[in-house]
């Protein structure tokens, strides 16, 4: 397809970058880069972004739509109301970190990268946030929730949801 019939999902800045690594050796390479700005700007990858991406960038959709779903860092969807991201550092990730991950994955019934089917709660994680004293470490939009344990999840959830009622 000619770049001229491509419906427009990207605005010029994103275009402008992937047409700028069209022009090195091996502009293939640069797909997680384009794929980071686009998330960057658009918040999550929407099949509409990853085809054009795919079209502009001359990669085949395959490949986009496999990286996009590979890397755990591409989110497919919009994110939640509530986004919750639990901290998997190092010092986070020995204090039980993956537990409570699980504890949110099952009490929510989406996995990393997903939101509810309300649009509420959409989980995610993060590196190290610098105050490994308070491992494991979740934050819910911009509040910070310290010594989380899978037991206080239920809890967590419940009070969002009820703040989201207000
Ligand atoms: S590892 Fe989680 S805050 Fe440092």
């Amino acid at each position: 397809m000619s770049e001229s019939k491509i419906m427009p999902a990207l605005d010029k800045e994103i275009t402008a970058f992937i047409q700028e690594c069209r022009t090195k050796a091996h502009p293939e390479s640069y797909l997680i880069a384009v794929l980071h700005r686009v998330q960057g700007k658009y918040g999550y990858l929407s099949e509409e972004h990853m085809n054009e991406v795919a079209q502009r960038l001359q990669v085949p959709t395959s490949t986009v739509s496999g990286v996009a779903t590979f890397y755990h860092f591409f989110r497919l969807q919009p994110q939640g109301k509530y986004n919750i991201s639990i901290c998997l550092g190092t010092a986070c990730f020995v204090k039980g970190a993956d537990k409570v991950l699980e504890a949110f994955k099952n009490e929510l019934g989406i996995e990393m990268g997903e939101t509810t089917q309300d649009g509420l709660f959409s989980l995610e994680n993060s590196r190290c946030l610098g105050v490994c004293a308070l491992a494991p470490v979740v934050t819910i939009n911009e509040k910070v929730y310290s010594k989380v344990t899978p037991t206080q999840v239920p809890e967590l959830i419940r009070t969002a949801r009820e703040g989201s009622e207000d």
